[in-house]
């Protein structure tokens, strides 16, 4: 299709879907048990979202069950468990997915520290979870009126301002970076609007006591940016306050 055709294709369905009601907007979270993802929980609840939160032991997320509409399992990294997840909740649609389930072992701080199990690991985790969540849940997103895909990435997964350490870490969220981008080309035509966002460095068991910002901090600049994604910020890498980080 040509790509003027496309934009204005583009233009027409956005034209003929008005904003959505937040109380009518199912919000997908996984790993949302605890830090960002238990804060993401919490705010989209409050603002009267439907929120499924992910938790790779639903059991032990008491808190997150105070306030999602739907506790369920999921391992990203574990592809039964994903498709499994999806057999769940099939034709139920998803308006907003966050995939923000992560891991950060800060061990190769140098090439001689490189560990190839946990360099597999992180990526199973960072890179291939989100965007395995992603073509599982697909038919459930096509069903959902806003159609947003969110993958939580980091500024560390910028190349361009790279001062070193942390091979699997940087690596796994940069590749996240280009997995994103190919999906916003591929699903940008159906009206989609997939991002990569950097949510600062936060006080959780990932960031530490001595990070930037609280989670509920982090998480309302965050939801911020996701409110306001339009077609035009389809394939973009944002931080918690909307800026555009450098590749
Ligand atoms: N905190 C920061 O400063 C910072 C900065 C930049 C980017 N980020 C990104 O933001 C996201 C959230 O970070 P956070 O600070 O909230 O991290 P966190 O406090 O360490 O929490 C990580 C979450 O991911 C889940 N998880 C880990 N491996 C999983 C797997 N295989 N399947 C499903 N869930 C899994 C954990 O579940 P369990 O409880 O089961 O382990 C937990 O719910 C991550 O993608 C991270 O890379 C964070």
């Amino acid at each position: 299709m040509r790509p003027m055709l496309m934009a204005f294709l583009t233009l027409l369905v956005a034209l003929a879907s008005p904003v959505q009601a937040a109380e009518q907007t199912t919000v997908l979270v996984t790993g949302a048990n605890r830090g960002l993802g238990l804060e993401y929980a919490r705010q989209f609840a409050a603002k009267g979202y439907r929120v499924i939160g992910t938790a790779r032991d639903p059991q032990g997320a008491t808190e997150l069950a105070e306030v999602a509409a739907r506790v369920e399992a999921l391992d990203v990294a574990d592809t039964a468990s994903v498709a499994a997840l999806a057999q769940r909740l099939k034709d139920v649609p998803i308006d907003i997915l966050v995939n923000n389930a992560g891991m950060f072992d800060r061990s190769d701080v140098s090439i001689d520290k490189v560990d190839f199990a946990v360099m597999e690991q992180t990526f199973q985790v960072n890179t291939f979870g989100p965007l395995r969540v992603t073509q599982a849940l697909l038919p459930n997103l096509r069903l959902g009126q806003r159609k947003q895909i969110v993958n939580m990435s980091s500024q560390l997964g910028s190349v361009q301002n790279s001062d070193g350490r942390w091979y699997a870490y940087r690596a796994s969220k940069s590749a996240l970076n280009q997995f994103n981008k190919i999906l916003s080309v591929e699903l940008g035509p159906e009206g989609f609007v997939c991002v990569v966002l950097h949510p600062g460095w936060v006080r959780t068991d990932m960031g530490g006591a001595a990070a930037t910002y609280s989670p509920e901090e982090s998480v309302s600049g965050l939801i911020g940016v996701i409110e306001q994604l339009d077609s035009g910020k389809n394939g973009g890498y944002f931080d918690l306050k909307g800026n555009t980080l450098p590749w």
